[in-house]
């Protein structure tokens, strides 16, 4: 590196205070002393701290150690020339953004134009003109000024891009997530107050039915009590009465009466206790976990899907095998619990009807009962409940999706694709557990349910 000093320097010169009021470096690469000195001086004086080097090599390593603003480069040189300098230098990403003027003769604009067609700027002249020189740097260093603000404007957009993009989808999921928890909680409450409803107009005349039955229990044994003393009373009561007895067939009258009366309570007491289960099935939870019988809640989902169990003509009878294992009650949201127990198994009764597709090995001689299977089972830390199905099972690429808000694979109308991933939220979210998926095509399905303990 040479230096040249020059006592006119006035570094506050308008030509040089940039926006950042920083002095601007120029480089100078040529092997010329004359030129440099020529170049240093008008630089200098117009307030640009100035470096000089005299070859292609140890102006790129300048440029490495010590990034100028602008490069002022002569096309003839000892060593690598002055193209093959800028070649190098348009090479390198971390130089290349650096501003490079050629200096070429006047005359020659076979080297003006291979300089531009190497990424140069601008050229300027020998012999040089101070102003037009100092106006062309101007003009370049102001350019690039532009053009560093532009690219840290075009980052800070693109990073505010990003965020804006982030928060946007975030927001999405929160929506998606409120979305689901309201369907949810307004299923539930519209289904609790369904039933709450049903439940109690039904009570009333079963309530009725109940106590009549009570009393006509009393009057029916007292008339068998009656009947009874009349044929000890008068064993010969005529042709006319005897007759009748022998129609209606009384022996068997009144040996049936009393045991007609008692299937009968038993029928009301069974729709008692039905509203009940259901009354308990549905009732609104408040925000705390109960404890429950789990059996309890997977019995009255079986029974309000029962219908669905029967043989259809394009399907056979459902046979569900519950394996339930000795478990205490466990703390839970029963009614949402219960949610997850009709869509899981309500999903099977949907599978096993599903004719199986796409699988020409697949043996039909599996699918000649639909079968669903049930088992609970406890350890120490968690509680599991397992849901198998025979039925036509799930491909992989299905199920990773599954889980997703409104995926189905079913026709419209018939699946919201709701069901899962309510499902899902309700076991991991509300339970701190976990709901997994066993599966693979025209192998059947098993949901596998699993809550801790403590929690
Ligand atoms: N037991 C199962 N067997 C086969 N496929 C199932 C089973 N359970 C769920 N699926 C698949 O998962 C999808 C999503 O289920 P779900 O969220 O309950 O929505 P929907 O039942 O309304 O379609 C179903 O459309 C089906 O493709
Ligand atoms: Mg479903």
């Amino acid at each position: 590196m040479i230096n040249f000093h020059n006592q006119t320097n006035d570094l506050l010169t308008e030509s040089t205070s940039n926006i950042f009021n920083n002095i601007e470096t120029i480089l100078v690469i040529d092997d010329s002393p004359t030129n440099l000195q020529v170049l240093h001086t008008t630089l200098e004086n117009a307030g640009y701290e100035v470096i000089v080097e005299m070859d292609g090599n140890s102006g790129i390593e300048q440029v490495k150690n010590n990034p100028p603003d602008l490069i002022l480069l002569d096309v003839m040189m000892p060593g690598i020339d002055g193209f093959e300098t800028c070649r190098r230098l348009q090479a390198n990403p971390s130089t290349q953004e650096i501003p490079i003027i050629f200096i070429t003769a006047l005359s020659d604009s076979v080297e003006k134009v291979k300089g531009l067609s190497l990424g140069a700027v601008d050229y300027i002249t020998k012999p040089f003109n101070q102003k037009e020189v100092l106006a062309r740097i101007k003009l370049h260093l102001k350019l690039r000024q532009l053009k560093l603000e532009l690219d840290e404007q075009k980052q800070q957009l693109e990073q505010r891009v990003k965020e804006r993009t982030a928060e946007l989808s975030q927001a999405l999921e929160e929506l998606k997530k409120t979305q689901l928890q309201l369907v949810q909680t307004e299923k539930i409450s519209f289904l609790g107050q369904l039933v709450t409803g049903v439940a109690h107009e039904v009570n009333n005349p079963v309530g009725f039915i109940s106590t009549n039955l009570y009393h006509a229990d009393h009057y029916i044994q007292d008339l068998i009590n009656l009947v009874k003393l009349y044929q000890k009373k008068f064993p010969t009561p005529g042709y006319e009465i005897e007759d009748n007895i022998k129609t209606m067939d009384l022996e068997h009258v009144l040996q049936d009466l009393p045991k007609v009366i008692s299937s009968m309570k038993l029928g009301t007491e069974r729709i008692q206790g039905i509203m009940q289960s259901l009354r308990n099935f549905s009732r609104v939870d408040g925000e705390q976990k109960k404890a429950v019988d789990i059996h309890e809640g997977l019995e009255t989902s079986l029974m309000i899907l029962q219908h669905r169990f029967k043989a259809l003509p394009k399907r056979p009878t459902i046979n569900v095998i519950k394996e339930y294992g000795n478990l205490p009650k466990i703390k839970c949201y029963p009614v949402q619990l219960n949610q997850v127990f009709m869509n899981l198994i309500s999903n099977a009764i949907d599978a096993i009807e599903e004719p199986i597709k796409d699988i020409e090995t697949f043996s039909t001689a599996s699918r000649r009962f639909g079968l669903i299977r049930i088992r609970t089972t406890i350890d120490k830390e968690q509680v599991t409940i397992q849901i198998y199905d025979n039925g036509m099972g799930i491909s992989e690429s299905v199920q990773s999706q599954i889980f997703q808000p409104f995926f189905t694979t079913k026709p419209e109308g018939k699946g919201s694709g709701l069901g899962l991933s309510i499902s899902n939220q309700i076991i991991t979210e509300k339970h701190g557990g976990t709901l997994q998926c066993i599966s693979s095509l025209g192998n059947g399905t098993e949901f596998v349910i699993q809550i801790p303990l403590k929690s």
